[in-house]
């Protein structure tokens, strides 16, 4: 610090190019919306979480794993990976978790991309793919989705170039809610270079219903697919951060390799070891979901015609224009959906009193 009382010109310290990236959204606080309305409480309906809280045994297992947070967690994972393995018939040598499948993306990006290669995703799809690439160094190329709001699997196999090293496919897709099949997917593997890898992110597996939606990790014999899963949604651990992947083992191996030491926390281990024994009561709540989900689309049908079928634990409105006049509408009436500007709005499927509040907001916002 100088006392001079001249100017000094900001020093720059960090990287220019991230001035143009935009941020992570979270979901907004319920608890501020209800100060701020004066209401006892607030509907989140913005953050694709399950609204039934953790599952059995969970809460028990992180509280019995916090009498050992003075030591290190397993950093080789290796009870849950054994599980996962287990639950998911594959070699826990095939398996890497991660802080969350948001961080094993990164990961992925940074085991297969030097600076200037290309990751290639559907656009519009999850909003953290963009600043994953960006933050690694990786060239995004996005290829618009379809009229239907979903993945054009064919123009993206044609946008992969020599630079291609990664492919992202979200299915179901975040915002959207659409889904590829069996057939179209086949098509599209079978188009890719074998060394470009296909990272199939499946953060909504457990809430599709549509037969032909393909189960990624079916493909993941292939060489070149990784398959994503997360904890957060169906599984109900959102706030430990704890996802996984499922790849060849060298696929595998490198992501461990790159992950940052020790970040599959010990409360997260514990809590994702006694969430797999629950595997019943999940999809009780998943079908309880799918449920709300039919019911709440064709509610929304009479407002919105287009609206397009989920698979996932969430809606989208293809609002266009109005997306972020509809989000303030309804945070007026105490429920925080997730507009994109100019886009749509994307909307969690939460407890049957909550959809019943969100779709009253959406009658007198659209009505
Ligand atoms: C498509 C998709 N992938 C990955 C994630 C990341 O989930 P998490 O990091 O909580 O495992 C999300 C979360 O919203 C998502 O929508």
């Amino acid at each position: 610090m100088t006392d001079t009382g001249r100017q000094q010109p900001a020093l720059r310290l960090t990287r220019a190019d991230l001035d143009a990236l935009p941020n992570y959204v979270p979901g907004r606080s319920p608890a501020d919306l209800a100060r701020e309305l004066g209401l006892p409480e607030a509907i989140k309906l913005a953050s694709n979480e399950v609204p039934y809280g953790p599952l059995p045994g969970v809460v028990e297992a992180v509280a019995e794993a916090a009498a050992g947070v003075h030591r290190y967690p397993d950093m080789g994972v290796v009870a849950l990976r054994q599980a996962l393995a287990e639950r998911y018939g594959v070699d826990p040598d095939r398996i890497a978790t991660g802080c969350g499948s948001v961080a094993l993306a990164e990961h992925l990006v940074r085991a297969t991309c030097l600076p200037g290669d290309e990751l290639v995703y559907s656009w519009r799809s999850f909003e953290a793919y963009p600043i994953i690439a960006a933050t690694s160094g990786a060239t995004s190329v996005q290829v618009p989705n379809d009229a239907g709001h979903g993945h054009d699997l064919a123009a993206m196999a044609a946008a992969v170039t020599d630079r291609t090293r990664m492919i992202l496919v979200c299915n179901p897709n975040n915002p959207t809610g659409t889904a590829v099949r069996r057939a179209e997917l086949d098509r599209f593997l079978d188009a890719v270079p074998d060394d470009v890898l296909v990272v199939i992110d499946e953060a909504y597996r457990e809430f599709v219903t549509d037969p032909e939606v393909p189960d990624g990790l079916s493909y993941a014999d292939r060489p070149n697919v990784a398959v994503l899963r997360t904890l957060s949604k169906a599984w109900g651990l959102a706030g430990l951060r704890i996802g996984f992947l499922v790849a060849q083992p060298q696929v595998a191996a490198a992501v461990r390799k790159v992950v940052t030491p020790f970040s599959t926390s010990m409360a997260a281990q514990a809590g994702a070891l006694a969430a797999l024994a629950q595997a019943d009561e999940v999809q009780r709540r998943c079908a309880l979901v799918v449920a709300e989900r039919e019911r709440v689309t064709e509610a929304l049908r009479k407002l919105v015609p287009d609206v397009p079928a989920s698979q996932a634990n969430f809606v989208w409105l293809p609002l266009g224009d109005r997306a972020v006049d509809f989000g303030k509408a309804c945070e007026a009436r105490g429920v925080i959906v997730r507009p994109f500007a100019g886009d749509g709005v994307r909307v969690t499927i939460g407890t049957p009193a909550e959809n019943d509040a969100f779709l009253a907001a959406a009658e007198s916002a659209l009505g």
